[in-house]
């Protein structure tokens, strides 16, 4: 049976829902670390050049293709164009989205158990020992990890089985401004910490010597990821969008304001970080063995834990929701099955292969010793994704709109059908679209490998 589509009801809505998907693991665990590790300020600087020239022009491509279409991301892009080389980049799509699912939920599930942890007290008061013991035993399973990571898809697909409006849009209009103001009490309380300055000199005071070319790699995946771009998530929500949104505003307020999160979560963690003395190059353990040390030596700590983990965790569940979403549209519209249906057949697929992710992420793991070109498992979904799978479907897309699609489909979706009267910013960025913004990933592309 053919099923009603359902859209978002007004423009704010549209963009606490694309902000939801926007915000996430991305800004709480990985923006400080992969800043931690590549030097601070510079690294920030360049991370926000990928976000102006590379990932706002691919993110509007979406909303167009999404918009335009009204239809999962692969029925979204055999509609869109004529042309047979584009069509496999709904497929590419459909593999990211699943590759990201694997790993993302095995990270949002050791969340899950930090938000436990604090609720129980098992984080007061721990020694650096005690934390780096804590997140070992988290990570190592075998039965825990992949408990947590089951119990974080139930979650998302409970919601997802409420629907669009009464699922993605009632949740993400509600959690996003608490979101926002939990992390703003989190940082006020790292600023006043003694010695806070060191941190807030190492996002701020650029040292240029730190750029090199896998840095810029880097900065681009964390821009893709940041954005969800490249995974077709913003195709789907786009396809959701009201027809008087103004595609490039919201895209506009969506990059400003999951920027700002990140920096606001920078700004929770470093001064903290440096106030106790801890390393910045920590990696991806950095939330989950420094953030309890800094909350434990705090005044107020105890609470504070509690809220941090918990806007994790909310963050880690919207952004779930929005990638599996993907999967939920393409298998109800493409393969006609029911909308419940569709999440129990994906929550299945993505345990059973997710599972493997997850018992590969600690290094004494049970499936720890398994390499794929000399990573393990949960790192090489990791780096496929962000390094590989995100700029490769980001230029595709970028691609399409440059050269396969009519320019009047482009205008059409970027006025509104003339409603809007932005004629030069619409000129300017089907300029950078064509001619820009798949320059700048090739030429970043083809230097790292080089
Ligand atoms: N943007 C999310 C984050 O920063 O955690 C991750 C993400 C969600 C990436 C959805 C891609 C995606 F399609």
């Amino acid at each position: 049976m053919e099923q009603k589509r359902e859209k978002f009801s007004s423009s704010l809505t549209v963009f606490f829902a694309t902000l939801s998907s926007a915000v996430g693991l991305g800004n709480i665990w990985m923006f400080p670390y992969v800043v931690g590790q590549n030097g601070g300020a510079a690294f920030i600087i360049v991370y926000l050049g990928c976000v102006l020239l590379i990932g706002l022009p691919t993110l509007i491509s979406e909303f167009i293709v999404g918009r335009g279409t009204r239809k999962n991301v692969c029925g979204a892009i055999s509609k869109v164009t004529d042309k047979r080389r584009f069509k496999s980049i709904g497929y590419i799509a459909v593999l990211s989205t699943f590759c990201m699912l694997f790993f993302y939920t095995v990270v949002a599930g050791w969340v899950y158990s930090y938000v436990f942890k604090a609720l129980f007290g098992v984080l007061k008061g721990v020694t650096a020992e005690e934390a780096a013991q804590i997140f070992n035993s988290t990570s190592l399973g075998p039965i825990s990890p992949i408990i947590w990571q089951v119990i974080v898809l139930v979650v998302a697909g409970s919601i997802l089985g409420m629907g669009v409006k009464s699922g993605i849009e009632k949740l993400t209009k509600v959690l996003m401004p608490i979101l926002m103001g939990l992390l703003i009490l989190c940082v006020l309380r790292s600023l006043t910490l003694p010695g806070a300055y060191s941190g807030i000199e190492f996002l701020l005071k650029p040292d240029f010597s730190k750029v090199t070319v896998s840095v810029i790699l880097s900065a681009l995946g964390l821009a893709f990821f940041k954005l969800s771009v490249g995974t077709g998530t913003m195709v789907t929500y786009g396809s959701y969008f009201t027809e008087d949104n103004n595609l490039i505003g919201t895209a506009g307020k969506v990059a400003i304001a999951d920027t700002g999160v990140s920096l606001l979560a920078g700004l929770a963690i470093f001064p903290a970080v440096f106030s106790f003395g801890l390393a910045p190059t920590e990696g991806p353990g950095l939330l989950f063995n420094t953030v309890p040390l800094i909350f434990a030596k705090m005044p107020g700590g105890s609470i504070l834990s509690i809220i941090f983990f918990g806007l994790a965790a909310m963050a880690a569940t919207m952004a779930t929701i929005s990638l599996l979403e993907v999967l939920i549209a393409l298998f109800t519209e493409e393969l006609k099955i029911s909308r419940k249906k569709s999440i129990i057949i994906n929550i299945l697929i993505i345990v059973l292969i997710g599972s493997l992710a997850a018992l590969s992420a600690n290094p004494d793991g049970v499936l720890a010793n398994i390499k794929i070109f000399g990573f393990t498992i949960f790192d090489s979904l990791d780096k496929f994704v962000s390094n590989i799978l995100l700029p490769i479907n980001g230029l595709l897309v970028i691609l399409l709109l440059g050269y396969g699609v009519s320019k009047d489909f482009i205008i059409e979706q970027l006025t509104n059908k003339g409603r809007l009267k932005n004629q030069k910013v619409v000129s300017l960025l089907t300029f950078v679209i064509k001619y820009v913004t798949p320059i700048l990933i090739l030429i970043v592309f083809v230097k790292s490998f080089v």
